[in-house]
């Protein structure tokens, strides 16, 4: 299916920005069939923990701004002192070029530029917040641009196994391959149990549809063996809204 041209998906999240400057309909409305000629394949409000934060990240890890991004997705800047309130709205969107045509939408990571080079497209509506350290000195600069969207075809399709189970998006829209689990999968502490054990999740059962991916990568950590992807991309997503993200 996913060298079907039509069947091409790519990862929005809206941001806690947009959700508190009620941007939603907006965002919504300049991503619509209407404007962009995409579907809808899947969509869902997420409570982002630090292991989901640090995984659609982790290209940026141990840069300058790195600690502030996960602060930002995960709501605790815009709501500081209202956690019920920290979500994003993640959304897969199917169709032609759909990457490409949701990325221009969006327009450049920066805000200040999206004003300049492309006046009109959703992130020219972001700010730019000051960073400090702790005696107060700037030392660079957060951008709040209210939506992300996959880069590459490669990201969308890292980014949508993070975000969403196959069970998540109706059967005839998954553009990856699933597989039917056969074996019990729990996490605790950081950790993959074959076991349930007390104060464990449990993260896949048998007969359970879930990613190919997801569960060679069980597998191989199953075995000791060398990974296709880490348990945190795994875990996040079944521990999605639990609390004990
Ligand atoms: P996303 O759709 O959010 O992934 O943005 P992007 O693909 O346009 O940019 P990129 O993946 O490079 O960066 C991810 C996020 O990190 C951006 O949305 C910004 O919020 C932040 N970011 C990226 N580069 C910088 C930077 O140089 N400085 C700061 N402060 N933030 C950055
Ligand atoms: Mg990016």
């Amino acid at each position: 299916m996913p060298h079907r041209k039509e069947f091409e998906q790519t990862l929005v999240l809206i941001k806690p920005d947009a959700l508190k400057n009620s941007l939603t309909g907006y965002v919504l409305s300049q991503l619509s069939e209407f404007h962009t000629g995409l579907r809808f394949a899947g969509s869902k409000i997420v409570y982002v923990g630090q292991m989901l934060a640090e995984e659609h990240y982790a290209e940026h890890r141990g840069k300058v701004f790195f600690p502030s991004l996960l602060e930002y997705i995960m709501g605790q800047l815009h709501y500081p002192d209202e956690p019920w309130k920290r979500r994003v709205i993640a959304l897969v969107y199917q169709g032609v070029d759909a990457v490409k045509k949701i990325r221009n939408i969006c327009g450049p990571t920066n805000p200040h530029i999206a004003r300049e080079k492309n006046p009109g497209c959703i992130r020219a509506l972001g700010t730019l917040v000051p960073l400090k350290d702790a005696a107060g000195n700037i030392i660079g600069e957060r951008m709040d641009n209210l939506i992300h969207a996959s880069a590459t075809n490669e990201d969308a399709e890292r980014e949508i196994k993070l975000w969403f189970a196959p069970t998540d998006i109706p059967p005839f829209m998954r553009a990856y391959p699933t597989e039917i689990n056969q074996a019990h999968y729990y996490f605790k502490d950081g950790s993959l149990l074959l076991r349930h054990e007390p104060e464990s999740m449990c993260l896949l059962a048998p007969g359970d549809i879930a990613w190919k991916t997801d569960i060679d990568t069980l597998r191989s950590l199953e075995k000791g063996s060398e990974t296709v992807g880490s348990l945190g991309s795994v875990a996040a997503k079944y521990l999605m809204n639990t609390e004990k993200e």
